[in-house]
């Protein structure tokens, strides 16, 4: 592992400030390769230092899937209320960079949502080229017409104030009522954008899988690690 700061470290894996990492050193909290370190500035390899006896959490780096509950953000401003942020530990919510999620779903929406420290993660299986299919289950409010299944696999359909038309995405009729639509994009709030268009409004939506990722037996507000090289392939 790369070796760093032991303060800089300490701050950016939301432990304490740099300057509380000072105290920490002073106080022989802190241990690197079991013997007491006695400078903050020391350059370490983080996999041989240890707080309080204790290793480091998650040094390398975190993935995280959370089936999201309804009503919670995907947002750090706590002026647009609680935050999906708020059901991991505080710790990690004090990491630099910050936790943030692999795209977003609205506030109504519940589903499999991944949370990394990872921008690289984040810029690729954001990005429209890698094209990652994401499933979302949505009931509406009238009886869903077969029509609808043509237009949005056709990639014509262009929603207001977008660019470019959606690309061709595949809507299942489960019921009169319940659809499931698979899309390799994410425009803002397409999948209610796209029913909307069309005359039909989404009233629940869930996202049942993000590429090969599935929720599996998680509860709304649960989550578990996923191995930091999962895409790798
Ligand atoms: N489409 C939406 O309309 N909302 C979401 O949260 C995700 C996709």
């Amino acid at each position: 592992m790369a070796h760093r700061r032991i303060d800089q470290l300490l701050a950016n894996l939301g432990y304490c400030s740099r300057r509380d990492a000072r105290a920490w050193v002073r106080d022989g909290r802190i241990s690197v390769d079991g013997e007491t370190a006695t400078n903050s500035a020391t350059k370490v390899d983080p996999s041989a230092l240890l707080v309080n006896g204790e290793p480091l959490d998650h040094p390398d780096g975190l993935l995280l899937l959370l089936h999201k509950p309804i009503g919670l953000v995907c947002s750090h401003d706590t002026r647009e209320g609680p935050s999906v942020y708020d059901l991991f530990p505080a710790r990690w919510r004090a990491r630099n960079p910050l936790l943030t999620s692999i795209g977003r779903l609205d506030k109504d929406t519940s589903g499999l949502l991944l949370i990394t420290d990872q921008s690289q993660l984040v810029h690729r299986l954001t990005s429209p080229k890698h094209k990652v299919p994401k499933v979302y289950r949505a009931t509406v409010d009238q009886d869903l017409d077969p029509s609808l299944v043509d237009l949005f696999a056709s990639g014509t359909l262009q929603l207001e104030g977008e660019k470019t038309p959606c690309a061709p995405a595949q809507l299942e009729i489960v019921s009169t009522r319940e659809a499931r639509l698979t899309l390799i994009e994410g425009k803002y709030h397409q999948v209610r954008r796209m029913f909307g268009s069309q005359g039909w409004r989404v009233e629940t939506l869930h996202r049942e899988r993000f590429g090969e990722l599935s929720l599996g037996e998680l509860q709304p507000g649960e989550w578990h690690e996923l191995a930091l090289d999962c895409f790798d392939t």
